[in-house]
């Protein structure tokens, strides 16, 4: 089994346990999309689409099992090195990534490094332009047009 298969399968393995069904369906839909929107993107990007693929599996772990956004991002960080550890598919320095890209992947309105920026807009995409009804957020915009630009859709504005 690949890399990405396993850490699905301890994600999804989790995501089984949660009780709550509204929460359980999200966790699954929401992980698979930005994992498939990671390694997507980071295709295009010229950065490593498993490494991606895992972040984007791996970002809202913590607050999916703890069934609270609080602090998440930076919570989760911690949870995504402890489980990438445990799981021992990925190298130091991908564990570094993947906890970086974790920890800043909240911080839309700043500009990190480049698997930083990746998780932030698989996230976005998923979180907002998939949802059109769903509305942009003032700390969203910016971002969604650089996205667009990027993806070689109209601009909104
Ligand atoms: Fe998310």
């Amino acid at each position: 089994m690949d890399r990405v298969s396993m850490a699905e399968a301890f994600v999804f393995g989790r995501f089984n346990q949660i009780g709550d069904a509204k929460w359980r369906t999200r966790a699954v839909y929401h992980s698979h999309a930005v994992s498939l929107l990671c390694a997507l993107l980071a295709d295009k990007r010229g950065l490593d689409p498993e490494v991606a693929a895992i972040a984007g599996l791996l970002h809202d772990l913590y607050a999916y099992e703890k069934q609270d956004y609080a602090d998440h991002a930076h919570l989760g960080a911690a949870r995504a090195r402890e489980v990438l550890e445990s799981l021992g598919l990925t190298t130091a320095a991908e564990n570094g990534l993947i906890a970086s890209a974790i920890y800043h992947h909240d911080d839309l309105t700043l500009t990190d490094g480049p698997m930083d920026e990746l998780l932030k807009d698989a996230d976005l995409i998923d979180n907002a332009l998939s949802r059109p009804a769903r509305g942009i957020k003032e700390n969203e915009s910016a971002r969604i047009e650089k996205i667009r630009a990027e993806l070689g859709l109209p601009a909104r504005m």
